[in-house]
């Protein structure tokens, strides 16, 4: 029979819990029994979650990035000491051409979602390696393997995660310590409502309005979150380090097979035709 993930991590923590694939993850572990310390920016966002006794409401925001090392470790000790779970995923996209972008929107974001995040693995990896036990879940993107159009800072923010997953795989092999790289397809979150929008008219340049109308679109014909969360405690009960992605069949399976059978210039070419380019 499947242990409960509660059986094997008693205690999470999840960042960017108040909406989306974070609030799927943290509703499925507080049904499987984990006691779950989940964040927002604004904890008010987070009330419903905070409705069940076994939630504890955290303001993180990863733009600060010693806040956010205090608030984890907070949360640690309230926890009795080092989270047995670390969910990483809080992030958002800024969707802009490169050049006529402001270089500093891209440093927010690099500095956002792949320092600060780093910073906090460090920080949860340690507590785990400590007690020879946990499970460090970045929750990074298929745009790793099928980078976004106009999503630069995103791309590379992802790419970067991923690297650090594969490199924590190796550090902790033969450990107790189980480190995930969660790679999600399209989902229906509001994650393009809340994308910045960095170029002034995107939709004075076709290209973009294009690119933007077929990341719309993929959202809204995307699989709900609770797949993802599915997908996650299935992956959790495994008890093994790896990659796993997350989807419909196309993206999650198809997809990323086909890639690897066929040149690199045929499938950078079907991309491009995928977001209208
Ligand atoms: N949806 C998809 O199709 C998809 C695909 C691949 C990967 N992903 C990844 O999955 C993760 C969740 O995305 P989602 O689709 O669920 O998006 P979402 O619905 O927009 O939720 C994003 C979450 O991250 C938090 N967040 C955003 N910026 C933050 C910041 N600067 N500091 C702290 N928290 C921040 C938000 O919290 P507050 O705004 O309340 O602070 C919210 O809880 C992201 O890392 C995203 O890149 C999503």
């Amino acid at each position: 029979m499947n242990p409960r993930v509660s059986d094997l991590y008693p205690t999470a923590f999840v960042t960017g819990a108040s909406a989306g694939l974070g609030r799927a993850f943290s509703a499925m572990l507080l049904a499987e029994g984990v006691r779950v310390w989940g964040t927002a920016r604004d904890p008010s966002r987070l009330a419903s979650l905070a409705a069940n006794p076994a939630f504890t409401a955290v303001g993180l925001d990863l733009a600060d990035a010693a806040a956010a090392g205090s608030a984890l470790d907070h949360a640690a000790v309230a926890a009795g000491g080092a989270f047995d779970l670390v969910v990483q995923n809080a992030g958002y996209g800024a969707f802009g051409e490169f050049t006529a972008t402001d270089f500093a929107v891209w440093q927010a974001q690099l500095e956002a979602m792949l320092l600060t995040t780093a910073r906090l693995s460090q920080t949860a990896l340690r507590g785990m390696r400590a007690k020879d036990r946990g499970c460090l879940v970045h929750v990074a993107s298929l745009a790793v393997e099928f980078p976004l159009p106009f999503m630069s800072g995103y791309n590379m923010a992802k790419a970067g995660l991923s690297a650090l997953s594969e490199s924590l795989i190796f550090e902790t092999r033969g450990t107790g310590v189980t480190v995930i790289d969660f790679r999600p397809g399209d989902y229906r979150t509001a994650f393009n409502q809340a994308m910045q929008t960095t170029t002034a008219a995107p939709a004075a340049d076709p290209r973009l309005a294009r690119a933007w109308l077929a990341l719309e679109s993929n959202l809204e014909a995307a699989p709900l979150p609770v797949r993802a969360a599915a997908d996650l405690r299935r992956a959790l009960r495994r008890r093994r380090s790896g990659v796993v992605r997350s989807g419909s069949f196309f993206q999650a399976r198809l997809a990323p097979l086909l890639a690897r059978l066929a040149p690199a210039s045929l499938v950078r070419a079907t991309t491009a035709r995928y977001f209208g380019l």
